[in-house]
C-alpha cells in the first residue's frame, strides 16, 4: 500500500508567495509588502544581547513581549498570545475549529493562507464574493450555513488595500451567530491613523464578544519578517485552545527580543507611517500619470491595473528587467493587475521613473 496524506491535503493546491533569496545586486523588492525602512533600529541592537543565551530555550509566551504589545496598544496582556507569524495562528485557528467538512468563509480577494489554512485542516472554503475589490459583509452574512464555524476577512484587505468601516465590521459582528468565530486580521492596522474613527482593527469587540478574535504581526510595519513574529487577541476560551496546541516554543527568542524592542520604538513606528502618507499618494499619482490604473489603497502597498493580463506580464517583466520586484496576482484572480509595496525614497523614485518608461514602450 502506498504512502499517501489525508484527503484535504492530497487535493491542496499549495499557495507559496514569490518569495526567494535575494538574488545579487540591486534588487528593489516591492512584492511581499515589507516594511519600506527596514528594521527598527532599537529591534537590531536588542538582537545584539542574544549571543550568550542562544543555548537556552526561550519562554513558552515571552511575558516581556506580551507586556510591551498591550502597553503599546492599550490592549490586556492576558488576551494576547504571540505566535511564528499571524500564519501560524490562522492555521491554528483552522486546525482546533475544523471538523472534516466543517465550512469557513473567506474573501474573494482575499489572503490566499486562509482557503489554504482551512483546505489542510479538512475544511471547505466557501468564498464571499465582493462588492468590486472589497469586502462585503451582506456576502458573509449569505454565505453563513448551519455548518460554518469561521470567518476570515483581512481589514484592510491584502491584496486589494481596500478596507470596510467600522459600522460594517460592526454589523457582521452583530449578525453572525455567537458560535462562527470572526477572524479580523489586522496587519495592515498600522498604517490607519488610530483617531480614524472609520476604521476599527477590532480588539475592542474580542474584549466584549466571545466569538471575535483579532490577528496582527511584526512583518509589516515593524520590519522583522525574517524572524516571523504575529500575535493574536482573543476571548480567553479561545486563546486558551490555541495556547494548548501551538508548539510550545513556536516563537523563538530572538523574535521575542527584537519583537519588544521594536513594538516600543515609536519614533520608527512615526517616521514609517509619515512615510507612507507620503509614498503612497505620490507613487499613485506618478503611475497613474504614466496612464494606468491603481487602486486606492488604507495599507503599504496598492494594486496597478492594466489594460489586460498581457500587459500585466509585461510589465512585471519589464519591471524585472530593472531589478523591480512586483506581485504577479494571477493566483487572486486578478491576473490584470500587480500589487506593489513601498520601498524607500530612493527605490520609489527609480520605480516612479521605470513605470513612465514602460509607458512609452507601449506607445511603440
Ligand atoms: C492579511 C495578512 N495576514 C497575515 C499575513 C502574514 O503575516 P506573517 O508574516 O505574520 O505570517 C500577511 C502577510 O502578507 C497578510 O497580508
Amino acid at each position: 500500500m502506498s504512502i499517501t496524506p489525508k484527503t484535504s491535503i492530497r487535493s491542496l493546491v499549495s499557495y507559496r508567495p514569490e518569495v526567494t533569496a535575494l538574488p545579487e545586486g540591486r534588487q528593489i523588492r516591492l512584492s511581499v509588502n515589507e516594511g519600506a525602512l527596514g528594521p527598527s533600529p532599537k529591534a537590531v541592537a536588542a538582537l545584539g544581547e542574544l549571543g550568550e543565551t542562544l543555548h537556552r530555550y526561550p519562554e513558552q509566551i515571552s511575558q516581556g513581549l506580551v507586556k510591551a504589545i498591550a502597553d503599546r496598544f492599550s490592549l490586556k496582556p492576558e488576551l494576547i498570545l504571540p505566535s511564528n507569524g499571524s500564519d501560524e495562528l490562522i492555521g491554528l485557528l483552522a486546525t482546533a475549529y475544523l471538523e472534516d467538512g466543517d465550512e469557513a468563509i473567506h474573501t474573494q480577494y482575499g489572503f490566499l493562507v486562509f482557503p489554504q489554512a482551512i483546505r489542510i485542516a479538512g475544511g471547505v472554503a466557501v468564498v464571499a464574493a465582493d462588492d468590486g475589490l472589497t469586502v462585503s459583509v451582506d456576502n458573509i452574512l449569505a454565505a453563513i450555513t448551519p455548518k460554518t464555524r469561521l470567518i476570515f476577512l483581512a481589514n484592510p484587505n491584502n491584496p486589494t488595500g481596500t478596507m470596510i468601516t467600522t459600522r460594517d465590521v460592526e454589523r457582521l459582528i452583530a449578525h453572525v451567530p455567537s458560535s462562527v468565530i470572526i477572524v479580523l486580521d489586522s496587519a495592515y492596522a498600522e498604517y490607519i491613523a488610530t483617531n480614524d474613527p472609520d476604521y476599527t482593527d477590532g480588539a475592542a469587540y474580542v474584549e466584549t464578544h466571545d466569538n471575535v478574535v483579532m490577528l496582527r504581526t511584526f512583518s509589516k510595519i515593524f520590519g522583522l519578517g525574517s524572524l516571523r513574529l504575529g500575535w493574536g487577541y482573543f476571548p480567553p476560551a479561545i486563546l486558551s485552545v490555541l495556547a494548548s496546541i501551538r508548539g510550545p516554543f513556536s516563537v523563538n527568542a530572538a523574535a521575542a527580543l527584537a519583537g519588544t524592542a521594536a513594538v516600543s520604538d515609536r519614533a520608527f513606528f512615526d517616521r514609517s507611517v509619515a512615510h507612507n502618507n507620503q509614498w503612497m499618494p505620490r507613487m499613485q499619482d506618478s503611475i497613474t500619470q504614466a496612464g494606468f490604473d491603481v487602486v486606492p489603497s488604507r495599507a503599504n502597498f496598492f494594486l496597478i491595473r492594466f489594460r489586460d493580463a498581457d500587459e500585466a506580464e509585461a510589465a512585471h517583466g519589464f519591471m524585472a528587467s530593472r531589478g523591480i520586484q512586483l506581485r504577479k496576482m494571477v493566483p487572486y484572480g486578478l491576473p490584470d493587475c500587480l500589487r506593489m509595496s513601498m520601498g524607500d525614497d530612493e527605490e520609489m523614485a527609480i520605480t516612479a521613473a521605470a513605470f513612465k518608461d514602460f509607458a512609452e514602450t507601449r506607445k511603440s
